[in-house]
């Protein structure tokens, strides 16, 4: 199928390439031309595993392609909207400029029977607003939710756990779930199939949508027809969901931290309940990134525009403690050098929000590396990846690529993204015979405690004793 992806960040690049990777003809559109350079070079804007090779493949191949011509976005069956909804820089809202100047920008090249994919994280009743727009130019508006994780966008994309179209004129209750795949049944065939399908524009663009998608319909991955808002909702819904999991257990955290319990052996206890499960019990710094804090900050600013403010306050109470861990990291750096922090040397190991990224968006780690500065320390950050993009945010910090360089006469070490050259490949002794100071605060409780203990260091956890 001809697809076009509008917004080639993080979201629409993946995208573009892996919709390429399963044999779709694709072009990207984005207003970045330094961007648009890249990505046609082949080469991935941003760190992303195993985007460059879909990229040089689907481009050397010839059914990829990037253009900032929006104009090229016409005779494509589906246009994926992939920009950015970023928080209002005086508010917690979403931010929809470029969602319109996506569509606004769009609507000259529809053609009749188009169907426009929102895949952008927006506040619930956005697609209703913007639809009767894309249905002036006859063209179908769906929202189709994208539910990767940075690092792993490539496979997210091509094997998701579950895909979710919302249509207009669906009536209440009326949503499909369908375990898709079941049997041989051609996904074309079934298309033509029926009349009331053929007729009625949101399940004909459901359809479509399951085209798309072939390979992973193929193999039986939920496909869920809802309605707009509550594809919209399902977005914001699972990602307060995931942060109010990180953030209940960094409250047990605090609690641990009071009665001298430890929160990961409580993690690992209530994790074995598989009802609660111990995926996203990660307890330590907290959450960052593009996504969870903005997104549920949209979800309260939203739900009060919508007189329910009420419903999720507990959304303003997980942003809270998430912020209060980061402050925590910063505090046992200060009380591992018993207060004195003006002047000490503390090495900060990661600067993205996770690994395998170079995003730094809301990153707790660059959050407690620039509050530690502010102290009076004297900071120096490494990262595998996100330097780059940190040095251009945080100027004022040291820059040290080379882990071991970044370690050498450190006072104190500060882990805060855990990256496998930090938990796994960097042993106690070999971080000691680099630095000056036995002192290392793990922000992600990730080192092995009682192996770093053993090799001289004293072990500050966060919420074990
Ligand atoms: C998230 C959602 O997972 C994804 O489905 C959605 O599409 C976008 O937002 P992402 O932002 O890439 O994805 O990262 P994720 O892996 O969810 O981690 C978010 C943050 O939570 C990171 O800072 C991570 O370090 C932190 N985290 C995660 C914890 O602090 N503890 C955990 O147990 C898990």
């Amino acid at each position: 199928m001809k697809l076009s992806v509008i917004g080639c960040g993080y979201l629409g690049a993946v995208h573009a390439a892996a919709m390429a990777s399963i044999g779709h003809d694709v072009v990207g559109i984005d207003v970045n031309e330094r961007k648009i350079e890249a990505l046609s070079a082949g080469q991935a804007p941003f760190f992303e595993p195993g985007l460059p090779e879909l990229l040089t493949q689907g481009v050397a191949a010839g059914n990829l392609r990037f253009t900032t011509d929006m104009s090229e976005a016409h005779g494509a069956d589906v246009h994926f909207v992939g920009v950015g909804t970023p928080q209002q820089k005086d508010g917690y809202a979403a931010d929809l400029t470029y969602v319109n100047a996506a569509i606004d920008g769009l609507l000259p090249y529809l053609r009749p029977g188009d169907i426009v994919a929102g895949k952008s994280t927006v506040p619930v009743g956005t697609a209703a607003e913007l639809a009767p727009r894309v249905e002036d130019a006859g063209a179908t508006l769906v929202w189709n939710p994208e539910f990767l994780r940075e690092g792993w966008a490539v496979q997210d994309t091509i094997d998701p756990d579950r895909l979710v179209v919302g249509v207009a004129g669906l009536s209440a209750g009326s949503g499909t779930q369908e375990e898709s795949g079941s049997g041989s049944q051609d996904v074309s065939s079934r298309f033509a199939r029926s009349t009331t399908e053929r007729e009625d524009p949101g399940q004909r663009a459901a359809e479509i949508l399951r085209r798309v998608y072939h390979p992973a319909v193929a193999k039986g991955t939920p496909f869920l027809v809802t309605d707009l808002a509550t594809a919209e909702l399902v977005k914001v819904a699972a990602n307060a969901f995931l942060a109010t999991k990180i953030s209940f257990i960094n409250a047990m955290a605090e609690i641990a931290e009071v009665t001298g319990a430890d929160v990961t052996q409580l993690a690992d206890a209530i994790g074995h309940d598989v009802r609660i499960g111990r995926r996203f019990l990660g307890a330590g710094i907290g959450f960052g990134g593009g996504c969870l804090p903005k997104d549920i900050r949209a979800f309260a600013a939203r739900a009060e525009e919508l007189g329910r403010s009420e419903s999720v306050s507990f959304l303003r109470e997980v942003d809270a403690i998430n912020l209060r861990r980061r402050e925590r990291a910063v505090t046992l750096v200060v009380d591992a050098v018993q207060g004195d922090i003006v002047g000490k040397k503390v090495t900060v190991l990661g600067a993205a929000f996770k690994p395998h990224s170079d995003d730094i968006r809301d990153s707790p780690a660059l959050d407690a590396a620039v509050r530690l500065r502010g102290l009076g320390a004297d900071v120096t950050v490494t990262d595998p990846e996100a330097i780059d993009n940190a040095r251009r945010q945080h100027p004022q910090l040291n820059y040290v690529d080379d882990r071991d360089e970044a370690l050498r006469g450190a006072d104190v070490v500060l882990l805060v993204t855990e990256w496998d050259e930090y938990r796994r490949q960097l042993s106690p002794e070999h971080a000691a015979s680099l630095t000056a100071g036995r002192l290392v605060v793990d922000g992600r409780n990730c080192l092995d405690a009682s192996a770093w203990r053993a090799a001289g260091w004293q072990y500050f956890g966060m919420g074990r004793p």
